[in-house]
């Protein structure tokens, strides 16, 4: 998909479809019809202010004498927010998506009540529109499904008022909103490619063809060289599956030699059968997904190249397949992680955490400004706020607050919960350093927060259980059913403040 912002009048946008965001209020909403039939030089013929009033979630087609017009609602001009633009721009993506048109043009708001930066804004939009028409379609072998989008082009203009003053933020906005989206849409096809197409061997060699005309570089650990690091929890999780373990590492120098890198952890969990603890087949499909953490670091690999912060950043995938075999690990089994700790397996499908020890103790070589992990980890975070927003912990309230500025900013979102000295006993094992399970039912996603902190190295830490946002059974308006690439717009965003606070 072509994706330009048109620097002159709207008039000479040949386009299929036009969309216009609108308020829910009456005066500026005729202004705006009558704006529109002047710069488009068309005659609006019936729209009717009973059926459409600007409001949230509504969406109309209109016709003129030779225009498709569509309005979205973003609702009152006092309440509008980013997302509320973002929203309103998906769903007016999806209404063009169903009118089977090729060429596409999007109007970006010039007004901001709420205060944000035009540049926000027409990153919002370009965001809401790309992600919307995602879909995951490589697979039908019939082009003609409903699924797929015909859209090739879309065109981002602006009032003729503001295209001279605003032009360099418009694009500026544009452009970045198109390498994150689809840097989001790359991590979301990472995670639907099924388990016999994407594992471990295959997910190192597509990227490490794919980085050799990028930005970023892919070193590639194979199953001889994480033996010789020790590192026990990689190894011992691959045991069971006839793919081999790989343990990946991404490097992206956009700072200073001297500055300290931001190292970023993505689970690469490929397929995760549980194992011996083997998981109910129903739904067991979806751990085709539990790579989403490493999807994730992929994607911000992606962006951030790109996007050509300052930064340095290191990023870290271990990726295994989680199988139950006549190697495998079992129940009882007392493992060595890479830092020497001893693990004791209680449940073999608590795999994550296992391979996220030893990445996470191998971080500390690095020298790290921060460490942030991302992980598909626990189904209790899924129980626990639902696929609204990812979980966050960690031993640096700053570091937190950071993500969480970053997730409002982007709404991929996370909220804290606490990693309390009174939950580190419930993983204490009889006979090894820890158990891989806490207590009963209790604090699920606490208790696998607290069995990483034992891996965390000096540095600053967080952590991320992104599984309540990564897979979605179904969609939303700009995120689709299943892979959502979650965490790649938190962690871009949150790298994009740090490039400016630098
Ligand atoms: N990959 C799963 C977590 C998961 C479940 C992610 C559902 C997304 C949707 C993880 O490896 C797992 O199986 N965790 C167990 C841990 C338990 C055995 C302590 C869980 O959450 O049940
Ligand atoms: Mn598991
Ligand atoms: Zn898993």
């Amino acid at each position: 998909m072509k994706i330009r912002f048109e620097k002159s009048d709207i008039k000479n946008i040949k386009a299929d479809a036009y969309l216009f965001l609108v308020y829910q209020d009456k005066t500026l909403f005729e202004n705006e019809l009558k704006l529109i039939q002047k710069q488009l030089k068309c005659k609006i013929t019936d729209v009717s202010l009973e059926d459409f009033e600007g409001k949230e979630k509504q969406t109309t087609l209109i016709y003129s004498n030779d225009h498709r017009i569509i309005l979205s609602g973003v609702g009152l001009k006092d309440k509008v927010s980013l997302e509320k633009m973002r929203k309103a721009t998906a769903r007016g993506a999806k209404k063009a998506k169903s009118l089977k048109i090729k060429k596409f043009a999007i109007e970006i708001i010039q007004d901001d009540p709420m205060g944000a930066e035009i540049e926000d804004v027409a990153r919002a939009e370009a965001i809401g529109a790309i992600l919307a028409l995602y879909s995951f379609d490589k697979y039908f072998t019939k082009k003609d499904t409903k699924e797929i989008s015909t859209i090739r082009e879309i065109i981002f203009f602006t009032q003729t008022n503001s295209f001279a003053k605003y032009s360099k933020e418009i694009e500026s906005g544009v452009k970045s909103g198109n390498v994150i989206a689809n840097s989001t849409n790359f991590a979301r096809d990472l995670g639907n490619e099924p388990s016999n197409i994407i594992y471990p061997e295959s997910l190192a060699d597509l990227l490490k063809e794919r980085s050799e005309s990028k930005k970023y570089s892919v070193e590639v650990l194979d199953k001889k060289a994480i033996e010789d690091l020790k590192m026990g929890g990689v190894l011992e999780v691959a045991r069971g599956s006839d793919r081999e373990p790989r343990f990946l590492i991404l490097r992206y120098n956009g700072g200073q030699e001297s500055d300290k890198p931001v190292v970023i952890v993505g689970k690469g969990v490929t397929f995760d059968s549980g194992g011996i603890s083997i998981k109910p087949a129903a739904g067991m499909a979806l751990m085709k997904m539990d790579m989403g953490g490493a999807a994730a670091v992929i994607g911000i690999f992606e962006a951030i190249s790109q996007l050509g912060i300052n930064q340095n950043v290191i990023g870290l995938i271990p990726s295994v397949e989680n199988m139950p075999g006549g190697n495998s690990f079992k129940p009882g089994d007392i493992i060595t992680a890479y830092n020497g700790m001893t693990i004791e397996v209680d449940n073999t499908d608590a795999e994550g955490r296992l391979i996220l020890a030893d990445a996470l103790s191998y971080a500390s070589q690095f020298n790290p400004k921060y460490v942030i992990d991302m992980a598909t980890l626990t189904g209790a975070a899924i129980i626990a706020i639902g696929n609204v927003s990812s979980i966050v912990m960690g031993n640096d309230q700053d570091l937190i607050d950071k993500l969480f500025i970053a997730g409002e900013q982007t709404y991929d979102r996370v909220w804290q919960l606490p990693l309390w000295e009174e939950y580190d006993k419930m993983i204490d094992s009889d006979v090894a350093d820890v158990k891989n399970t806490g207590t009963g039912r209790q604090a699920g996603t606490i208790t696998a927060g607290m069995f990483l902190k034992r891996f965390v190295g000096d540095y600053p830490w967080a952590h991320i259980d992104i599984a309540s946002t990564a897979m979605r059974d179904s969609e939303s308006e700009y995120n689709p059913k299943n892979a959502t690439g979650s965490g790649v717009r938190l962690v871009t965003q949150f790298l994009m403040n740090e490039s400016k606070n630098n």
